[in-house]
């Protein structure tokens, strides 16, 4: 198993505006498919079970869906829950753009970036049971501005409220990659505009702020049997037969029902951690 390591900047030269490019680019490019945003449609699927199975163990009459991209998961989780009042939010307008070409009754899409959240004009604070978020801080350049975020979204919770953080971790792309290298197949390397997770950086600042702030309720790592699947058996077929993977294949399709085997293998970069806010303490633990 591979030891964790640094999340690496997969580009020095990154800028937040060149990220925001790319994200306006992919709703122009993809409309309302879910390809704008995730390229693999059956880890998607899956992804959005645990995700809707998690809102369903708790209060969901409000629920904030943040850096909802063309807004497909949000849809789905509207669809799951009927008489919850789901709101979308991103820093793309084309994206909200095409979100907003969907018309469900219980959902509203907002321009927003996480950053400045709380002080977002039409979408109040502390008005949230859940609030969930896919892969947006990944598109943040550092931990320190991934940290302000959590805090953001957590300021939109109820007292009670939930935070469902889904997140690509770097140790978990690491230990993939090192399966991946036993059958002799490339490292996965993480894209230009992302910056994963680090499980350490995120177990030490969930050790700060447990109690007062958020505590961890839950982690998973989602998808792990689907990657050993997917990543590295498909993959290996694909390359003894000479042949480019495709995410639309029967294995993915069929590997995308397998059971998550639980945190302790975390093969899969894919992470949901659910963190319950602490609002009524307002002092840090000794
Ligand atoms: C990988 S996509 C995920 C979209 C959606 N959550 C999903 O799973 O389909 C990342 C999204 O985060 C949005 N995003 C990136 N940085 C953001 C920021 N600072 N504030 C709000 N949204 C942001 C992007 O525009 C993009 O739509």
């Amino acid at each position: 198993m591979a030891k964790s390591a640094k999340p690496k900047s997969s580009s020095l030269s990154r800028k937040p505006d060149d990220v925001h490019q790319f994200w306006e680019d992919q709703a122009q490019a993809h409309g309302g498919s879910d390809l704008a945003t995730a390229p693999d449609h059956h880890y998607r699927t899956l992804e959005i079970s645990r995700i809707v199975q998690a809102i369903s163990g708790m209060p969901n009459d409000t629920i904030l869906d943040v850096g909802c991209g063309n807004g497909y998961t949000t849809l789905e989780i509207a669809k799951a829950f009927p008489a919850s009042e789901v709101i979308g939010v991103d820093y793309s307008p084309k994206m909200i753009e095409e979100a907003n070409k969907q018309v469900i009754p219980n959902v509203e899409f907002f321009d927003g970036d996480v950053l400045s959240l709380s002080r977002h004009k039409e979408i109040g604070v502390q008005k949230f049971d859940v609030v969930v978020s896919t892969r947006c801080l990944i598109n943040l350049p550092n931990w320190d501005e991934q940290k302000v975020a959590i805090l953001e979204m957590r300021k939109m919770l109820k007292p009670d409220g939930r935070l469902i953080l889904v997140e690509n971790v770097q140790e978990g792309l690491d230990n993939l990659n090192s399966v991946r290298a036993t059958f002799g197949l490339d490292p996965i390397s993480v894209r230009w505009h992302n910056r994963y997770l680090s499980q350490v950086e995120v177990g030490k600042f969930m050790e700060e702020i447990k109690g007062h702030l958020l505590t961890v309720e839950y982690v998973e790592n989602i998808g792990n049997s689907y990657y050993l699947a997917s990543r590295v058996l498909y993959a290996a077929i694909c390359k003894e037969q000479g042949v480019e993977p495709e995410y639309d294949n029967p294995i993915n399709k069929f590997a995308a029902k397998l059971p998550t085997m639980g945190e302790f293998y975390a093969c899969s970069p894919n992470f949901m951690f659910i963190l319950k806010n602490e609002a009524g303490n307002a002092q840090p633990r000794s």
